[in-house]
């Protein structure tokens, strides 16, 4: 496990956009696995700059996310479809037909869900999963109490996550109590997941998530037995970390380490 802390939420944004371009160059088919929420909003914005800018190509990319309510249209402002295609796809150049979001009103749930976890097989395994976490510690809608080696799946939202989405909804009743969701044994597949949390609403619980024991009452806490996690934090969310110098040292002296690496050419 990796942490970073950034000093506010702007270079966050450009920290985790930094990352998911490199990934990107470096395999131009990657699958990325996306997550929606207002904490990507900044590492979208910036992505789409690099896309304007600097040419960073989507054209061979793939993309799975992680999630959507249910019952939904696509069409709905609040839907996640509805989200990616305003805050993201609309403004790169990906090809409409490598993007997968769950369907908020399929018919038949148990089906798509098979096929979605058949999809991200077969497009190759996801390489790179972005994840924010929800203030009852949730990745994807994987509430407290989801199992750890959970699937693609439909999943009730706790209270405490509709009290949360709320703020986004014109109408109380119109909030939905279901989501389709990646499990967290589907985001754990992942070759690589990048967490981010922003603010100080986060604090707590990305302590619990990081340093904290692993457990289903903290879904993201089972990051911590990811082989590759990479956790980007702004300064107020990672306020109450134990080992915050820990991280910072750690680093510090990494960008040190990469100073005096020497290549095989013997040149550093
Ligand atoms: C929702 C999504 C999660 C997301 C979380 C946090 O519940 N299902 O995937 O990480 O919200 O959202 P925000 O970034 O707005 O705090």
């Amino acid at each position: 496990m990796r942490v970073i802390i950034e000093k506010d939420y702007d270079l966050m944004s450009k920290r985790a956009a930094k990352i998911i371009s490199a990934q990107i160059r470096e395999k131009p088919d990657s699958v990325l696995g996306l997550v929606s929420g207002s904490t990507p909003i900044g590492t979208y914005k910036e992505l789409i700059r690099m896309h304007i800018e600097e040419g960073l190509d989507f054209s061979r990319v793939t993309t799975f996310n992680l999630d959507e309510y249910y019952p939904i249209p696509s069409t709905h402002p609040q839907s996640y479809h509805y989200y990616m295609q305003k805050e993201f796809f609309k403004h790169i150049n990906i090809n409409p037909d490598h993007i997968h979001i769950p369907n908020g009103l399929v018919k038949d749930i148990e089906a798509f869900c098979r096929w979605y976890e058949e999809a991200i097989k077969k497009a190759g395994g996801i390489d790179l999963q972005l994840l924010g976490i929800g203030r009852d510690g949730h990745i994807g809608f994987n509430e407290p109490g989801s199992s750890l080696g959970s699937r693609t799946r439909i999943k009730t939202i706790d209270a405490a996550t509709i009290k949360d989405n709320a703020r986004f909804f014109k109408k109380k009743e119109g909030i939905p109590k279901f989501a389709i969701t990646m499990g967290v044994g589907t985001i754990m597949d992942a070759k690589c997941c990048l967490l981010l949390a922003s603010g100080s609403d986060k604090s707590k619980v990305l302590t619990k998530a990081i340093e904290g024991p692993i457990t289903a009452q903290v879904t993201a806490s089972i990051l911590q037995m990811h082989k590759d996690l990479l956790v980007i934090a702004d300064e107020k969310a990672s306020r109450d970390l134990k080992n915050k110098e820990y991280y910072q040292h750690i680093e510090k002296l990494t960008r040190e380490l990469k100073t005096l690496i020497i290549d095989e050419k013997g040149s550093r």
